[in-house]
């Protein structure tokens, strides 16, 4: 069990710009990554560094059982039924578009995949493609007047509608809403479509169990739940991965290869070809350590510092908060009333306060919310509140200085 402040775990969160300390609030766009974490991936390079699952030499056994271990790590994490059914990609993004390929043998003309619209571009863009390939349809399901996924739309597009598949976030990138995975999976599962869930927001936040969800597929990264960048997941249910045509093909994957034809492999390899990010897969076995060693109240404490956050935007006159409800986790967005988004991202940067501003990969959302971009500020285990006075204090600053 961890005892230490969390913030002092992270090297990177030690620093100042520009005179101050940093306050970092872009945990959303990827977060800061524990000393543990950073040990794990030295000390493979170190003491273990060689390839997996081929080398008839001692380093590459140790490599591969270090790697294998991880599987069954994250397996347990998200109480997936097998750990064959864990497939390391690069992040969320790979592991649609890997899902996405896949299921191109299984749609056809006219078939309809709905997409929460208020979705990341990677949980938009593969299905699109997948529609070009197969003739299906791609249905944005639209968002309440609070911003919330419209459940009764997606009711009346399900009903009205041959639906094959839904992809929605579990929690949005930019509002933080969190959608009730296991009431949409009920709801899909009712009219024979599938459901797959982009978890890249809701890994660090939430305790996801894929089997609780109900859901057919579950997707992230490891740089959003402090391991590394270039490695990620895609779960599914092991009998719907097996019918997955593979994204890339080559080594690893394979049963046998002649020039006459090749047959593939079993799960998981058969969807994992070349050599597999290996000191990231092991990093991201120390971030689950990590998190399963912290305190049981550090998520409940990152969530008042989260509502903390919430609130005292919400005290600010000057700013517009989208669809900020006491149950989002993680990001809260926000513009100032008559400022550009990047104006106000930018002073803040100059008092050491890191915030995304733009799009965030969600141009669909931004049109509903008929604005073309917006601040986000966005928390970890290791936000305080007093980085969210540091924050505020600050955009008081900026407010006073544009008006
Ligand atoms: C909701 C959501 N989906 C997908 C992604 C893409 O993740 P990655 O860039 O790690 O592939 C992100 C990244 O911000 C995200 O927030």
């Amino acid at each position: 069990m961890i005892n230490a402040p969390l913030t002092s775990l992270f090297p990177t969160l030690q620093q100042s710009l520009n005179g101050y300390p940093l306050c970092y609030l872009d945990t959303a766009a990827t977060s800061q990554k524990p000393e543990s974490v950073l040990q794990a991936m030295d000390h493979y390079y170190r003491s273990n560094n060689a390839n997996v699952h081929r080398g008839a030499h001692q380093l590459s056994a140790r490599a591969t059982t270090a790697y294998e271990a991880v599987r069954h790590k994250i397996a347990n994490f998200i109480n997936a039924p097998r750990a064959e059914e864990i497939i390391y990609t690069s992040g969320t993004t790979h592991s649609l578009n890997l899902l996405a390929q896949g299921l191109s043998g299984m749609l056809a003309n006219n078939d309809v995949i709905l997409v929460d619209s208020a979705a990341h571009h990677a949980n938009i863009v593969p299905w699109q493609e997948l529609a070009k390939r197969t003739g299906a349809k791609v249905m944005p399901i639209g968002l309440t007047p609070q911003g919330r996924l419209d459940y009764t739309e997606l009711t009346h597009l399900l009903v009205n509608h041959p639906v094959k598949l839904v992809a929605i976030s579990h929690v949005s990138n930019v509002l933080g809403t969190v959608n009730d995975i296991a009431v949409l999976a009920a709801l899909v599962h009712q009219h024979n479509a599938l459901l797959a869930v982009d978890g890249a927001q809701a890994i660090a936040h939430l305790s996801v169990d894929v089997q609780a969800l109900g859901c057919d597929f579950y997707a992230f990264s490891g740089h959003k739940m402090y391991g590394p960048t270039g490695v990620g997941v895609l779960w599914g249910h092991y009998a719907y991965l097996d019918k997955l045509q593979p994204l890339m093909t080559g080594g690893e994957m394979i049963e046998t290869v002649s020039f006459s034809g090749s047959t593939y492999g079993a799960l998981p390899n058969r969807l994992e070809a070349g050599t597999p990010p290996i000191a990231e897969v092991i990093g991201l076995g120390a971030a689950i350590d990590f998190i399963m060693a912290l305190p049981a109240t550090a998520k409940l404490q990152e969530q008042e510092v989260f509502n903390y956050l919430q609130q005292q935007l919400q005290s600010v006159p000057q700013i517009t908060l989208y669809a900020a409800h006491p149950d989002n986790t993680g990001a809260v967005a926000f513009n100032l009333k008559g400022e550009h988004h990047q104006d106000v991202g930018i002073l803040l940067d100059q008092q050491g306060i890191a915030i995304r501003c733009g799009h965030h990969c969600a141009q669909p959302l931004m049109n509903s919310l008929n604005i073309t971009g917006c601040c986000r500020a966005s928390v970890g285990i290791y936000t305080r509140r007093q980085d969210i006075d540091t924050f505020i204090t600050a955009l008081k600053g900026v407010i006073d200085l544009l008006s």
